[in-house]
C-alpha cells in the first residue's frame, strides 16, 4: 500500500495507537534518514562557461531551460485575459489595524475560465505602498484567518473535508506581519489546481489548454504560474509596492514559491519553508524523499521527464542548488525544521551553499557558512537560512526571520 508520508506523519498524532506499528523513525521504503547511506556525488557546476558577472544572464536562462525540461516543465504565457473583482473592502479590519480586501481573479483564456479568490491585509497605517509577503495556502482563504468576512472556500479540498475557520491561522501571523508595515497576500493553491492526478483535466492546465507533451507542466509549475498571475494583479494595486513582493510557500508549496521566483524575476525576494525534495533540498543525497518517491507518491507534480531520474539521480543534469543561483541577485532564504527529516534539512542548507559560488560571482554575499548553523542561529546574507527547532510547519519563528531577512534587503532597495 503506497501511503503519504504526510498522512502517515497525520495518522501518527492523531491515533497514539498506530505509534505501535508506524513508529516515527519509519520512513517509506526506499528512503532512509541515514548520513552514512548518502551516496558520494558531484553537483553539477552552476556556473559552468560563465568568466563573468556578465556571462551570467545567458548561464541562466540554460539553468532555467535545463529545470523546465527535466523537473517542473513548461509553462504557458498569461492567459488572454484576466479581470479583478473586488467583493471585499474594509479599511477597518482586525480591529482598525488592516485593510483587508477579498478579490476575485477571473481569467479566461480561449472561452475558458477559472477564478481565484485573493485575501490581501494590509497595514492601516500605511503612509504609502508598502512591501508584500505572496503565498499560496493548503486550506483555504477561510483556514488562514478567523476573521467571518473571509468565505469558506467551496473549492476541492485535501483529505475530502472543509477546514475550519481559522484552521491554519498559525501558519499566518496577520496581524504580527501588519504590525511590522508589511502587506500579507494569499490564494487557495486548489483554487488553481487541485491537489491529486487526474491526468490534468482541471484547474489551470484545463483553462490553458494545448497538447500534453513529456515536457509540459505539473501542478507545481501550475501553482507557481498562479503566484504569477497574483502578481500581476498585485501590481496594479497602488497601495502596494510591487517592486517588494517576496514570494513564499510551505513544503509543495514551498516548491512552488521556489520555482515561481525562478520563472518570474518580478518577485523580489523568495523565501522556501520545508520544502525539501523538489524544492531547496539536494536530489543527489537521497536522503528522506527521493526523486523515485516523490514521482511515485505525486505523479502530478512534476514534468513526466522527471520520472527518468527515478533511482538515478546522479544523471540529472541540474540539482537544486541550480533553482535556488536561479534567483540570483535577487535575496532568496531557506528555512529548514530540526525534526523535518523527510525534507532533509541538511540537503536543504547545502544547496545554499552550493548556490554560493554565482553570488559571489555577481558581487553578492554567499551564506558565509559551510557548515550547519546549530538550531535558531540564522544566516543572513543575500543568501540567508535557518533551521529551527520542531516539527514540518511555519511558526512565528519562521515569519519573524523572513520578516527580518526581507526587512533587511528591502531597505537597501
Ligand atoms: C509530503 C511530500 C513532500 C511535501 C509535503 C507537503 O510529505 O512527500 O514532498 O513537501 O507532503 O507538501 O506537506
Amino acid at each position: 500500500m503506497l501511503i503519504d508520508y504526510q498522512m502517515m506523519r497525520i495518522l501518527q498524532t492523531a491515533l497514539p495507537l498506530l505509534l505501535v506499528t508506524l513508529p516515527l523513525a519509519a520512513q517509506p521504503e526506499g528512503t532512509h534518514y541515514d548520513e552514512t547511506r548518502v551516496p558520494a556525488y558531484t553537483l553539477p557546476d552552476p556556473l559552468h562557461g560563465v568568466r563573468n558577472a556578465k556571462d551570467w544572464p545567458r548561464r541562466r536562462a540554460e539553468i532555467l531551460e535545463l529545470f523546465r525540461a527535466h523537473m517542473f516543465g513548461r509553462s504557458p504565457a498569461k492567459p488572454q485575459r484576466q479581470t479583478a473583482e473586488l467583493i471585499n473592502l474594509d479599511t477597518q479590519a482586525l480591529s482598525g489595524k488592516a485593510v483587508r480586501k477579498i478579490l476575485n481573479l477571473h481569467l479566461e483564456h480561449q472561452n475558458r475560465k477559472l477564478a481565484a479568490e485573493l485575501l490581501i491585509y494590509l497595514p492601516a497605517q500605511a503612509k504609502g505602498p508598502v512591501p508584500v509577503f505572496l503565498g499560496l495556502n493548503f486550506s483555504g482563504n477561510h483556514a488562514v484567518t478567523l476573521d467571518p468576512a473571509v468565505p469558506v472556500s467551496k473549492q476541492w479540498m485535501r483529505g475530502g473535508a472543509v477546514a475550519a475557520r481559522g484552521a491554519t491561522a498559525s501558519r499566518w501571523p496577520i496581524e504580527k506581519i501588519i504590525e511590522r508595515g508589511y502587506g500579507v497576500a494569499t490564494l487557495y493553491y486548489g483554487d488553481f489546481d487541485p491537489d491529486f492526478d487526474d491526468g490534468f483535466a482541471n484547474g489551470v492546465h484545463a483553462l490553458m489548454g494545448g497538447e500534453r507533451t513529456p515536457e509540459s507542466w505539473g501542478a507545481i509549475a501550475g501553482w507557481a504560474w498562479g503566484l504569477s498571475r497574483a502578481l500581476d494583479h498585485l501590481e496594479t494595486d497602488k497601495d502596494i509596492d510591487s517592486k517588494k513582493v517576496a514570494v513564499l510557500g510551505h513544503s509543495r508549496l514551498g516548491k512552488a514559491a521556489l520555482w515561481a521566483g525562478a520563472e518570474d524575476p518580478r518577485f523580489s525576494i523568495v523565501i522556501s519553508n520545508n520544502s525539501g525534495c523538489g524544492g531547496a533540498a539536494l536530489s543527489r543525497r537521497a536522503f528522506g524523499e527521493t526523486v523515485k518517491r516523490i514521482n511515485t507518491s505525486f505523479p502530478h507534480w512534476f514534468s513526466q521527464t522527471f520520472r527518468q531520474y527515478n533511482g538515478d539521480e546522479s544523471a540529472l543534469p541540474i540539482d537544486q542548488h541550480m533553482l535556488i543561483a536561479l534567483m540570483a541577485p535577487r535575496p532568496v532564504y531557506i528555512a529548514s525544521a530540526a525534526e523535518d527529516l523527510w525534507a532533509d534539512p541538511k540537503g536543504e542548507f547545502l544547496s545554499g551553499v552550493a548556490a554560493g559560488p554565482v553570488y559571489r560571482l555577481l558581487g553578492l554575499r554567499d551564506l558565509g557558512a559551510t557548515e550547519m548553523p546549530v538550531i535558531h542561529k540564522p544566516l543572513m546574507q543575500t543568501i540567508g537560512y535557518h533551521i529551527r527547532e520542531g516539527k514540518h510547519d511555519v511558526t512565528l519563528y519562521d515569519w519573524e526571520r523572513f520578516m527580518d531577512f526581507a526587512g533587511m534587503h528591502w531597505r537597501n532597495q
